[in-house]
């Protein structure tokens, strides 16, 4: 029995996750695994109504999980921060989910903006380190809001923490099976402390994997060979920060934010998948976004709870879906409401 914990979240969030669980459902009737669910509110409109971010005991709450399933986490008349730092960040560092896995993968039928590529160039994995980096809060300001005003932003790189999320990726390289290529994404060349650490972890982890072909670009020609080669990357193993950029370029070339999905990883603990878009506020209640990358997140994580025939039924489902459906991924002009869509994939798992 898979223990997960629901969180709808903010604007479309609750919409998507309707249509992800419905393909949950589809796929344990299917092939007989058994499931529950606990939903929790959540987000910004609890925190507008109690002014409580989350409950203290949120963390110990999640741990009894085996999975959560995020929809969107963003409010329009949140500040900025509060509920991305207060629930987002606040869950996966608690949770100590060190790795951010981010699929780049374009599905067939779906347009990219990347001339003459198609599904056989663009599948890929990110592996961004998710607990560190600039997104510890470490730093501080000085004379704020003076014409002396100082603020420093530091990057944390711990040897445990680079190395974990470095070991991940080998082995994910290893299971993957594909190329067994891994590139480190860094900035050796100007960042000579940060990635100097990064650099010597990566090759000294690479004996133990003999058999993964390793190499090395700089971030910003990275970004670069996404548009130009991706079908040169096999799995990407970086930073938390150089990760978060990456990875909306990556989605964008996989069809855009509609279909990008990602998992929170804690090898050891609970992990949390969610559709990578954000709230999409102005679509809230419009039953008009595109569920697939929610539907995504669910493969994804039936996939890390060991549903791995679930998990690939639904990946065909969707390629089943943006093959032959679609007209396009964006929120509005897919041909059909979000409902369809979800009822499409959902269909397509129980005929299977
Ligand atoms: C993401 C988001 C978050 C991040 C924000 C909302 C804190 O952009 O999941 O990529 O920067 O990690
Ligand atoms: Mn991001």
């Amino acid at each position: 029995m898979h223990k997960i914990a629901v969180l709808g979240g903010d604007g479309t969030g609750p919409e998507v996750v309707r249509e992800g669980l419905k393909v949950l459902e589809a796929a344990s009737h299917k092939l007989g695994f058994k499931y529950e669910t606990v939903d929790y509110d959540w987000g910004g409109d609890r925190y507008l109504r109690t002014g409580e971010i989350l409950p203290p005991t949120a963390i110990d709450e999640m741990k009894k999980f085996d999975a959560i399933y995020l929809g969107a986490i963003g409010h329009p008349d949140v500040k900025p921060g509060i509920l991305e730092k207060g629930i987002l960040l606040y869950l996966r560092f608690g949770l100590d989910q060190y790795i951010n896995l981010r699929p780049v993968k374009l599905y067939p039928g779906v347009e990219t903006p990347l001339k003459d590529k198609g599904p056989a160039d663009i599948d890929y994995v990110v592996v961004r380190e998710n607990t560190e980096g600039l997104y510890t809060g470490a730093g501080g300001v000085l004379k704020k809001g003076t014409a002396d005003e100082v603020a420093v932003q530091e990057s944390i790189n711990t040897r445990k923490g680079v190395e974990r999320c470095i070991r991940y990726a080998f082995a994910y390289a290893q299971k993957r099976n594909k190329d067994k290529k891994l590139t480190l994404c860094g900035k050796t060349n100007v960042l000579t402390y940060a990635f100097d650490l990064w650099e010597r972890a990566f090759y000294e982890v690479a004996k133990d994997y003999p058999d993964i072909t390793t190499d090395y670009a700089h971030v910003d020609a990275t970004t670069m060979w996404m548009v130009k080669n991706p079908e040169w990357f096999d799995v990407i193993v970086t930073d938390n920060m150089f990760g978060d950029i990456i990875t909306d370029l990556g989605a964008m070339t996989q069809g855009g934010m509609g279909i990008a999905a990602g998992g929170n990883i804690n090898p050891e603990g609970v992990s949390m998948f969610e559709p990578i878009g954000g709230s999409a506020p102005k679509y809230t209640g419009m039953n008009v976004i595109n569920p697939l990358a929610a539907i995504g997140a669910v493969q994804m994580m039936l996939e890390t709870l060991g549903e791995t025939k679930a998990a690939e039924l639904i990946d065909k489902a969707i390629a089943y879906v943006t093959g032959s459906k679609l007209k396009s991924m964006s929120a509005g002009k897919m041909g059909f409401t979000t409902t369809e869509v979800g009822d499409m994939v959902a269909q397509f798992v129980a005929d299977a």
